[in-house]
């Protein structure tokens, strides 16, 4: 099967049954993104697929032929770090970092569900607009757990990139 992931076509051997997150790791040596649980609990393992964060652990990688898929490799590199990952070195993001791609990726896919006008549990209303306070980001990021519990400075790094409008 072929792959399209961070713009670049992969060719797979890979059997049927294998998640998007084995096809990463463990075929492409792409190993920024993480296994925590393995079970859609923790969001270690968050992607991007065709723009739109995805637990890769919960979907297999033969689903993914047609997608644009982003792993944390795509959205900067050493030397030229995405904005997030900036903000997330300015303000202290993380401790153990194990988390940390997964928390990256799925705060990029989330900025970009906010700009959209798509409301969460926190929203005080439905009409498009969304203010990105410290309630609406915890309950997005909901779904990235932090062992660590480095939450407040990823909140606040995510509100930084937010208001400078930088991702
Ligand atoms: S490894 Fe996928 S959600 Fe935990
Ligand atoms: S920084 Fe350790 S799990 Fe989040």
């Amino acid at each position: 099967m072929r792959l399209t992931i961070n713009g670049v076509g992969q060719e797979l051997d890979l059997d049927i049954r294998t998640s998007l997150l084995d096809a990463l790791r463990d075929h492409l040596a792409l190993t920024g993104t993480k296994k925590g649980c393995d079970h859609g609990q923790c969001g270690a393992c968050t992607v991007l697929i065709n723009g739109r964060r995805v637990n890769s652990c919960l979907t297999l990688a033969v689903m993914h032929e047609d997608d644009e898929i982003t792993t944390i490799e795509g959205l900067g590199q050493p030397g030229n770090l995405h904005p997030m990952q900036e903000s997330f070195l300015q303000h202290d993001g993380f401790q153990c970092g194990y988390c940390t791609p997964g928390q990256i990726v799925s705060a990029v896919g989330m900025l970009d569900e906010a700009k959209k006008g798509w409301p969460s549990h926190a929203s005080k209303d439905l009409d498009g607009t969304v203010s990105l306070d410290n309630a609406e980001i915890s309950e997005r990021m909901s779904g990235n757990i932090c062992r660590c519990s480095a939450y407040p400075n990823i909140v606040d790094a995510i509100r930084d990139v937010n208001e400078k409008g930088a991702a």
